[in-house]
């Protein structure tokens, strides 16, 4: 007798951990792998600031036992306020933490549509997204950013796949896998679409306090849309350098709260999972209302590394790469003579080691070919995986 796992678990995949198994096989082969593949800051040269793991270690005895469902009342209390820093009016007791935004981003996906409806996602995406609506049988529509654009959202591709099931519209601002902070003027165009149509916007900006050039300013959506559903989602993963901590949150605005009852569906799942891991939450109040220096060094790091990988990319015959502002990836274009981009991906792993995610599991306009690299090793790692990339573009030619 053979036990076979659910029909509906065939639908989850997840390329960005799917090929580190290829990876994990040559490494037991005693082969070496440079990673370039996950958006883990901890994985190189950062650390998580030293004043959110003692304010963990302070928690032992108050956090030892469950928390709170929707999370502890002081971290709650300084999302709210920082939120309302950013223009945006949160009271704390409509916050929800989560175990990581992943968490919520899965309770939220199933609560804005139901099976047969359909959510918007951006092409390319974060495959998070592109994983939870098959599951519950939402389903997924694809708007493209456009590349011409420095990946900004294509507007005309928003309007062209609404329909009658159109439920919601994600926005991830910053963006995965591409690295763009978006224009306010993009914002505002997104929300008068979700107006028209009545559209929830799910807007995904954990990446917000990355940004890469001085110029670059982010504008949170819910701080933008005052006649329009919104639940914004963040975490302590990216901006905070916790990608470990597992502790991120989301928050509707005010119009979500007055006119739906989908925060009150999310709060219901998350009573049903009885808490967020309790100790880490202590980390929340003193991450966003102390030091931010970690941001400021990280930033400076990451902005030599990107401008290292664009040029070291745009300067590989048949690979070309748009400036990414914010967050920490690339998304660089292939035009070499090969099947598609996940041959590209395992080729690149199989015979330089160098691991990269092929764009098709991000999504991408179709006859397109891309991969994801992560522009987070320092600038020696970079270089020598630029070099076997450059050689392995040279052996396809
Ligand atoms: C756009 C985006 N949203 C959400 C997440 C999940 O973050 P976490 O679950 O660590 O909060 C990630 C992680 O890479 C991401 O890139």
């Amino acid at each position: 007798m053979f036990f076979k796992a659910s029909k509906r678990s065939e639908k989850v995949s997840y390329a960005i951990r799917d090929i580190v198994v290829e990876a994990s096989k040559l490494e037991k082969q005693g082969k070496k792998v440079l990673y370039l593949n996950i958006g883990d800051p901890l994985k190189y040269d950062f650390r998580t600031p030293e004043h959110l793991w003692k304010a963990v270690f302070d928690s032992k005895q108050k956090g030892e036992s469950y928390a709170p469902s929707e999370g502890i009342k002081e971290a709650r209390e300084a999302i709210a306020e920082n939120f309302n820093r950013k223009g945006m009016r949160v009271e704390p007791e409509n916050v929800l933490l989560g175990n990581g935004s992943s968490e919520l981003i899965w309770f939220a996906m199933s609560c804005v549509a139901n099976p047969g409806e359909s959510i918007l996602l951006p092409r390319p995406c974060y495959p998070v997204y592109s994983a939870a609506l098959p599951f519950y049988d939402v389903e997924e529509k694809y708007y493209d950013l456009d590349e011409s654009r420095g990946w900004q959202p294509d507007i005309e591709s928003i309007r062209k796949n609404i329909d009658k099931k159109t439920k919601a519209i994600v926005v991830i601002n910053p963006n995965n896998p591409t690295g763009t902070n978006y224009s306010k003027k993009t914002l505002e165009e997104i929300i008068s679409i979700a107006a028209e149509h009545k559209l929830v916007i799910f807007s995904d900006e954990i990446y917000d306090e990355l940004l890469l050039d001085e110029k670059e300013k982010h504008y949170c959506m819910g701080a933008l849309a005052k006649d329009v559903p919104v639940i914004v989602a963040n975490g302590l993963s990216k901006n905070y350098l916790a990608t470990g901590f597992r502790m991120g949150w989301i928050a509707p605005n005010e119009f979500l709260l007055q006119n739906s009852d989908i925060m009150d569906a999310i709060s219901r799942l998350a009573r049903a999972r009885l808490c967020a891991v309790h100790p880490f939450q202590y980390a929340i109040k003193p991450a966003l209302e102390g030091s931010k220096k970690h941001i400021k060094d990280a930033v400076k790091k990451l902005r030599k590394r990107r401008d290292y990988s664009v040029k070291r990319l745009n300067e590989i015959k048949g690979i070309s790469c748009q400036k990414p502002n914010a967050a920490f990836y690339a998304f660089p274009k292939i035009e070499l003579p090969v099947k598609d981009d996940k041959e590209f991906a395992l080729g690149l792993l199989r015979e330089k080691g160098v691991c990269v995610v092929h764009g098709s599991g991000f999504g991408q306009k179709q006859g397109t070919k891309h991969f994801r690299i992560v522009i987070l090793p320092p600038l020696n790692i970079l270089e020598e995986a630029f070099n076997k990339i450059e050689e392995f573009a040279r052996s396809l030619r």
